[in-house]
């Protein structure tokens, strides 16, 4: 409660204001390189580095430049870098095979950054989307996802990436149960310490738009939006019970997605459960301050800055990027 005794000229707001040392002293929210997730997406092939139209300076990787984006990540203080596999077309069939194929892209990165001894905790997605034909996060039954089978595959996915060496495996399919089936197969197979990291509170967001290009993922030849699985950006107390659910289920992180037009969610999640809460500044987040700093003739970074300070002070522990590596960069500088 504040004092009600606070007047001017007793009280001036600019005494400390005046300098930037004592601008500093009285911060209340920092962002750190160790706060800071970068998400990475993949290619297969060797030295390809392919321009993301929508998100100036994202690209897609391939494995061999992924490792020295990871270096680079680590050595400048980030903590973990999440992995995103841009599979192929070819590759891409209705019930998501490629997911669980013990070879493919993602188990074949999770591997080689663990082999080349990079300091840094890997993050994969669990859910079918990169490999599905329609672009669904899961397998469609009359045309919609359907939970319980989905869940299944998941839980098979799930394990292959364990077994490759992941050290947090992240849910994103917003499927029914998912996170405790998860847990117990780990469990099962005495995976006893590999995070669950659950997308808790993901909204049905245009947000996503340019992550969809990045993936190639197509949803125009069937259902266009994925509503009947993701939340409903007009609610709180549903997030609040996703959260919930994922939390007993046997999430150790929760996640909130988007961040910046969820800061509400994010606050009341992290200051309701007082759980390790993540914050997902999306794609489309992102591309809308490089857009905006273009037709301002702005500095983007500075965009970032104020972004992600603000979803930090809304109470984000940590929070997925693109502009991590630039905003490390950054305050390493500093
Ligand atoms: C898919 C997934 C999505 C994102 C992360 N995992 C997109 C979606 O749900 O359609 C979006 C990330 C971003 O926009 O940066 N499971």
């Amino acid at each position: 409660m504040l004092p009600n005794n606070r007047q001017y000229p007793n009280s001036r707001m600019r005494r400390t204001r005046m300098h930037a040392w004592s601008r500093a002293l009285v911060q209340e929210s920092q962002l750190s390189p160790q706060n800071l997730i970068l998400p990475c997406f993949i290619i297969a092939g060797s030295n390809q580095k392919i321009a993301i139209k929508t998100m100036p300076g994202v690209y897609r990787l391939s494995i061999d430049n992924m490792l020295l984006l990871a270096k680079e990540a680590a050595s400048l203080g980030i903590k973990a870098i999440a992995i995103f596999p841009v599979i192929e077309q070819r590759l891409k069939t209705a019930a998501g095979e490629e997911a669980l194929n013990p070879d493919n892209l993602v188990i074949k990165a999770i591997k080689s950054i663990k082999d080349a001894g990079i300091n840094i905790g890997i993050i994969t997605d669990i859910a079918l989307d990169p490999y599905t034909d329609h672009g669904h996060d899961g397998l469609l039954k009359n045309g919609d996802v359907d939970n319980d089978s989905t869940v299944e595959v998941l839980c098979n996915q799930a394990l292959l990436q364990a077994e490759a060496g992941c050290d947090i495996l992240a849910p994103s399919d917003m499927q029914d149960g998912r996170i405790g089936a998860i847990r117990s197969t780990l469990e099962e197979h005495n995976f006893t310490n590999t995070m669950i990291l659950s997308y808790a509170a993901k909204y049905s967001s245009n947000f996503y738009a340019p992550f969809r290009e990045a993936l190639t993922s197509d949803l125009s030849s069937t259902k266009k939006d994925k509503n009947s699985y993701q939340q409903d950006p007009a609610n709180t107390d549903e997030a609040m019970h996703e959260v919930l659910l994922d939390i007993n289920e046997g999430a150790d992180i929760i996640m909130i997605k988007p961040a910046l037009s969820y800061l509400d969610i994010i606050y009341r999640v992290k200051t309701s459960y007082l759980m390790p809460t993540f914050a997902y500044h999306v794609s489309g987040e992102y591309s809308m301050l490089h857009l905006l700093a273009t037709a301002t003739a702005q500095d983007p970074l500075q965009l970032m800055l104020e972004t992600l300070i603000s979803i930090k002070r809304a109470g984000a522990d940590a929070i997925i990027t693109y502009a991590a590596l630039d905003v490390a960069k950054h305050l390493q500088s500093k």
